[in-house]
Formats: structure tokens, C-alpha cells, sequence
């Protein structure tokens, strides 16, 4: 086995160039019934150029000013309206963009959907969306100067400003209907920044530098077979993306996936365990956090064919030879950095990982049980559980895997802070 001096590595490094401010994010932005509705575009237009999915979800009487062909060409999404346009998706699609936005914001909003939300109604597409979501909501309201300053509006706005939604003051100045006040949708470029500020982390992990490996890998009998497992990557990039969303630097050492790599992060693909040793060593003396959440094959076979093996040779039996165990390695050598693994378990799983964490020196290993609904390779969703090095065990509900991501991050945004 190779020490840790680095080496040339036989495997290409990919930079991923300019990230946009806003690659990977899901926005919802929802559009009612005011003259304001005319600017929405240009809001649209801004958050596409930065990177952003964004689909928007207009009322009935928004399609009065403004028509959804336009926001369609603008988003490239399709513009919704109504709540049962038959568009051939399968999801409740209310409940789908719901949990797919990082943020809904809603522009112009009028005192109509405010007093909606306020009270739990959701007779709506965009009604229905903002109540079933737990991302951050934005609303931005525009409306005559009297009607803003109705104490029921206000009430509805001091009500649901309680409950952790947002809103952006509208601006003074000569209103659509005549009156001069306070009314105006402020300027596209302030309601752009608060979606932004919004929707970014804390940068917490900002001068770290985390080397991250995901995915399955490859060990090939031949040119065409090989041995590999079920790692789809997902719970990997998540870390990767939410690691890159606080501020870190990203190094992310891949088997193969058919997932798109995060803008922003430096991207090693690999195919068999060897080349992901190699790959790991080459970047492990720059890194201060490793986190090994690829599913490496443990054994590879002791002769690769150089040609495809054919069926006429009858039974067979395939000798295999076993792998370094890379993240052991990297614990017996592992100074300060601090050293987190995964344990795809199917028994035992606490007893296993617990085993697994002092074997190989970790300051934390995540736990799944994969044969559980809901968790390990494929899905979109895990639940985990997060061992120490002293048996203490945090046990995560079912959430998302960028939300179980997030968790993992805080643990080590803790641990780092603790050998400060
Ligand atoms: N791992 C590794 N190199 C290997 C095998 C595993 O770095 N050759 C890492 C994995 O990335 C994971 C952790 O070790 O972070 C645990 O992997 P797992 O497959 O659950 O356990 P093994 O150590 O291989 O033990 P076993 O297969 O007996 O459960």
C-alpha cells in the first residue's frame, strides 16, 4: 500500500469554472393580480441568468397583466395557473414544486394573498404551494397606498412575519392608480439581492477545505462486466453541494453516477477502488475534513480479461483479491484532520458502525440501515444515524438527503470549532 506522499495521479481533474450564484437553486416565483405584475420579468430574467430553475406560478387575475407565454420563455419552465392543468407529471404538483424550492417569493403580492396565507387558506395553485412548503417565503407587496396601510393588511403582515415569512417594504412614490405613497414594487435589483441573501447559508465552513468521496465503484472481470454495487452518489453531491454552500472548498472523488456534479467544486472522476485510493491520497495533505460516503467495493478480481469472456468456457469461479481499505489508511494517518465515514449496514447497524468508528479512527461515522423505505442508495431521502468516537448517537428523522447533508455539516462545523 502507498504512503501519503502525493503522487501523480493516473486520474483527470476536472474544475468546474465559474459557478453561478444561484446553479442548483429552485425558486418559485409566485405572480398576483397587480399592475406591479408588469415587472416580474425582468425579475425572472435576472434569477435564470444567475443559474436558478425557476418556475412560476401565477393567479388567475395575474394572467389579466401579464401572460404566462411570456414567463414561460423567460423561466423555460412552463408557467402554472391552474391547479389541475393535466401537464403529465405524476407528483401532486403543488406539493412537488413545493418541496423542491429553496424559496418561493412572491411578486407583486397582493393584499388578497397575504390575507390568504394569513388564514390558512389555499383555494389556489400559488395559495396551495406557499401553504404546503417549508422553504423561506418572500413576499413583496404592491398595492394603493390606502389598501397597504389598511390595519387589516398590516395585522396580516405583523401575523405572518410571526411565523417566519418574509417581506420586502414596498417603496414610496407615485402609485399606478394616482395616489403618491408607500405602495411601489421596490426596484428588481433589491428584491434579486433579498432572494439572495435569503437563500445562502452561513458561509461556517469558509476556509476549510473538505475532500469528499461519493458514489459506487468499478472493478472490471472484463471489458464489458464488472463488480460494483447500488450507490446512486446522491447523499455524496449533497454533501458536497451544501459543503460548497457554506463556504468550503470542495474536492469530490467520484465512482460512476449519472448525477450532474455541483457547479464550484473540484471533481475527480474515478472507476475502481485502486484509482479512488490514488485519487484520495493525491488530495488528502491539503484537506482538514474527509468525509468517505462512497460505497467502495471491498475485493477486485485478481485477473482483469483483456477480452470479453465468452459463456462457452462453462462454470467458472472468479478469484478476487481484496482492496486497501482506504479510509482505514487515511485513520492511521490522520493527524488533525477530522475524519467522517459512512456505514451502509443491513444488521446490527449501531454495533457495526460503532465497531467501524474505532477501527478506523474516525471522529464520526453516518449510519444507515439500507434496506429501511426511505433510506440509503437511490433515494432522495435518508435517515441516518451520526456516531462519535465517545458511543454517543444522534439518531435523524427521515429528511432529505441535503437536509441530512446539513445536519452532518453541523456536527463537523462543531468538531472543527472544538480543536480550534
Ligand atoms: N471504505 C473505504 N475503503 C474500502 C471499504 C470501505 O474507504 N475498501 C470506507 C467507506 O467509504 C465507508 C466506510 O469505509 O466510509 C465503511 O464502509 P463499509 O462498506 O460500510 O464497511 P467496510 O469497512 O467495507 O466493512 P464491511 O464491508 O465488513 O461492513
Amino acid at each position: 500500500m502507498r504512503g501519503l506522499s502525493p503522487e501523480l495521479s493516473k486520474t483527470p481533474v476536472v474544475e468546474s469554472g465559474d459557478w453561478l450564484m444561484l446553479a442548483d437553486k429552485c425558486i418559485i416565483v409566485g405572480i398576483t393580480g397587480g399592475i406591479a405584475a408588469y415587472k416580474a420579468p425582468d425579475l425572472i430574467s435576472m434569477l435564470v441568468r444567475a443559474g436558478a430553475d425557476v418556475h412560476v406560478i401565477m393567479t388567475e387575475s395575474a394572467a389579466e397583466f401579464i401572460t404566462p407565454l411570456t414567463l414561460q420563455t423567460i423561466s423555460r419552465n412552463p408557467v402554472l395557473t391552474r391547479m389541475f392543468d393535466p401537464l403529465g407529471e405524476w407528483q401532486v404538483r403543488h406539493v412537488s414544486l413545493a418541496d423542491r424550492a429553496d424559496l418561493i417569493a412572491v411578486v407583486p403580492a397582493t393584499a388578497n394573498i397575504i390575507g390568504k396565507v394569513c388564514a390558512g387558506i389555499a383555494d389556489d395553485m400559488l395559495s396551495t404551494t406557499v401553504m404546503a412548503t417549508k422553504a423561506p417565503v418572500l413576499f413583496c407587496p404592491a398595492m394603493n397606498v390606502h389598501m397597504y396601510e389598511n390595519q387589516i393588511l398590516q395585522d396580516n403582515i405583523s401575523k405572518l412575519r410571526s411565523k417566519g415569512y418574509h417581506f420586502l417594504e414596498p417603496a414610496s412614490g407615485r402609485l399606478a392608480c394616482g395616489y403618491e405613497g408607500k405602495g411601489r414594487l421596490p426596484d428588481v435589483s433589491l428584491i434579486f439581492e433579498k432572494i439572495q441573501n435569503l437563500i445562502s447559508f452561513d458561509k461556517d465552513l469558509e476556509g476549510q477545505t473538505f475532500l469528499i468521496t461519493a458514489g459506487p465503484t468499478r472493478e472490471y472481470i472484463d471489458p464489458v462486466r464488472y463488480l460494483s454495487n447500488g450507490s446512486t452518489g446522491k447523499m455524496g453531491y449533497a454533501l458536497a453541494e451544501a459543503a460548497r454552500d457554506r463556504g468550503a472548498r470542495v474536492v469530490l472523488v467520484s465512482g460512476p453516477v449519472s448525477i450532474p456534479v455541483p457547479g464550484g467544486v473540484t471533481h475527480i472522476p474515478v472507476v475502481s477502488a485502486r484509482d479512488m485510493f490514488d485519487a484520495v491520497i493525491e488530495h488528502y495533505s491539503g484537506a482538514n475534513v474527509i468525509i468517505k460516503s462512497a460505497a467502495v467495493s471491498d475485493y477486485h478480481p485478481k485477473v482483469r480479461l483483456s477480452t470479453k469472456l465468452k459463456k462457452s468456457r462453462g462454470d467458472w469461479t472468479l478469484e478476487l483479491e481484496q482492496n486497501p481499505d482506504i479510509l482505514q489508511h487515511l485513520g492511521e494517518n490522520k493527524g488533525d484532520r477530522i475524519l467522517v465515514g459512512f456505514a451502509a449496514e443491513t444488521d446490527n447497524v449501531l454495533e457495526n458502525a460503532a465497531k467501524k468508528v474505532r477501527a478506523k479512527n474516525l471522529d464520526l461515522i453516518v449510519a444507515n440501515d439500507v434496506t429501511q423505505p426511505g433510506a440509503g442508495f437511490g433515494t432522495d431521502t435518508n435517515i441516518v444515524k451520526i456516531l462519535d468516537r465517545d458511543g454517543q448517537v444522534e439518531e435523524l428523522d427521515m429528511m432529505s438527503k441535503k437536509d441530512a447533508a446539513n445536519r452532518i455539516l453541523d456536527r463537523i462545523f462543531k468538531l472543527s470549532k472544538a480543536v480550534e
